[in-house]
């Protein structure tokens, strides 16, 4: 298409047909399996933000596939996967992941990988343990200080590789690990820089070999290299003939880098807001956005969370709703819903529908709670506070609701759920101001309930 004009309109015209879906709380909320659904009816899955530090679970026909870059579509036969510029792509996970789905007898020949974007390096992992060591090591033992309280990362070099890609000379990207000479300006820079400030940190200390690095990285650049394109006139193209694209947000609306609590946050823009500078794709006129959330409150890593629960009833959450971490293996801290921060979540991204999910994990509680307001400070609000500090002080104000007994893992209409699952949706709704579209009761493609044609 020559036309600019026309290609402009063609493009917003399948982004009103296209559709976001992101997490409203910290992470975990069962993205995967809502991209998964609603993957079904679009040309191309597209990853805006993170790295491999998400994990997102889905369940087709009994078999589980947890995938933390591959965007979940890739699934779909046909779908065009995008890993776009925003997100930082540690090749020897990518290569690792496309083993694994190739072993499992799926098909990721589907996926596209930005050339734009940053390389997580060897030495960035290297540098989030270090950095979380120190953190460890200077925590005072009686005060929760939030400046010296370690972030309990996924240790997968996140923060120091979009911190590498803000410092600029020295930041590999997925392009370069075909062009030799560029690589090696780089990797020496970055070599030299990592051998001055962070090898001596390293236990034991020990420096960075420039040569073994580049190495490793053209023989990666080499396999990856099928992959590897310039995602952003990819995807537009695809728009400008009338395809349509499903952006699937990493982690959840509570790490934002810049809205979520700070300093206990990934360093990515977690929810819709991250599209446009993840992808290159103007999201103006963006159809729909879904904001996903479970039906109660979990939390990995450190950081407040003002309705967790560590008591017997975290613990049955825990143990029904099987909260683990998918990346990490982490034992997940569980609480009562959270419709405070839900709020905020759905606000950021500007939410046209909720998918909740985990609802049958509530089943058999004689009440439920919900988070409705936070005390801070004698008053009372529900503006959810933008830094830790004030969040760790924030005490919950609760409304109780009735439970429901009956296990609801084989229902499949909205009508066939008990009064008081049926009315925990509709408080949720009212509260977060978008109606609640889709509900699962089951990992599972089948254990899900639409009330519309989302
Ligand atoms: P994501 O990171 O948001 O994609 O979520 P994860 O995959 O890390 O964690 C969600 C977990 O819950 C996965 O193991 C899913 O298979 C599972 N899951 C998703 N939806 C439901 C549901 O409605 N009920 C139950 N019991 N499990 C679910
Ligand atoms: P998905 O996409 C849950 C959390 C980590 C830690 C903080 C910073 O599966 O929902 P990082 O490694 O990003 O520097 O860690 O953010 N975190 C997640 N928690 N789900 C995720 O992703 C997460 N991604 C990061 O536990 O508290
Ligand atoms: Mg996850």
């Amino acid at each position: 298409m020559n036309d600019p004009a026309q290609e402009r309109t063609a493009v917003r015209r399948s982004l009103e047909r296209s559709c976001a879906v992101a997490g409203l709380q910290w992470g975990d909320e069962g993205k995967g399996k809502i991209v998964d659904l609603l993957a079904e009816g679009h040309d191309a899955v597209v990853r805006y933000n993170g790295g491999a530090n998400a994990g997102h679970t889905v369940v087709v026909e009994g078999r589980r596939v947890a995938l933390h870059l591959v965007p979940c579509g890739v699934l779909r036969p046909g779908t065009l996967g995008v890993i776009g510029p925003g997100v930082v792509v540690d090749p020897e996970a990518l290569v690792a992941e496309i083993d694994a789905l190739q072993a499992a007898g799926l098909d990721p020949s589907g996926l596209r990988v930005s050339s734009a974007a940053p390389v997580v390096m060897p030495y960035h992992i290297d540098e989030d343990q270090v950095r979380e060591g120190l953190l460890a090591s200077r925590r005072a033992p009686d005060v929760l200080s939030a400046d010296a309280e370690p972030i309990g990362t996924t240790r997968r070099g996140i923060g120091p590789a979009y911190a590498e890609k803000a410092h600029r000379a020295s930041a590999v990207r997925m392009g370069d690990l075909t062009r030799p000479g560029l690589l090696r300006k780089k990797i020496e820079l970055a070599a030299d820089i990592k051998n001055r400030a962070l090898a001596p940190m390293l236990d034991p200390p020990r420096a960075y070999d420039a040569e073994a690095l580049i190495e490793r990285a053209l023989a990666l650049g080499e396999r990856l290299a099928p992959y590897v394109c310039e995602t952003r006139s990819l995807l537009r193209g695809a728009l400008a003939e009338g395809r349509t694209a499903l952006f699937e947000g990493a982690n959840g609306a509570l790490l934002d880098i810049d809205h979520g609590g700070h300093p206990f946050v990934t360093s990515s823009s977690t929810t819709a807001l991250g599209i446009g500078p993840g992808t290159g794709i103007p999201t103006r006129g963006l159809g729909r956005v879904v904001g996903v959330m479970k039906a109660y409150q979990t939390r990995v890593g450190a950081g407040p969370m003002p309705t967790e629960l560590a008591d017997a009833t975290g613990d049955r959450i825990r143990e029904r709703g099987q909260e683990f971490g998918t990346t990490t293996g982490r034992p997940r801290r569980c609480g009562w819903l959270d419709l405070v921060s839900a709020r905020h979540g759905a606000e950021l991204n500007d939410c046209d529908a909720i998918a909740l999910t985990m609802l049958d994990v509530l089943a058999g509680f004689d009440e439920l709670r919900v988070c409705v307001a936070y005390r801070l400070g004698g008053r009372e609000t529900t503006r959810f506070p933008l830094d830790a500090a004030d969040l760790s002080r924030a005490e919950p104000v609760y409304e109780t609701l009735p439970g429901f007994a009956e296990e609801i893992a084989g229902v499949g209409s909205f009508d066939d759920l008990p009064r008081a699952a049926r009315e925990y949706a509709e408080v949720i709704e009212r509260f977060v101001g978008a109606p609640v579209e889709i509900v699962s009761v089951g990992p599972d493609r089948a254990q899900t309930i639409r009330r519309d044609a989302t």
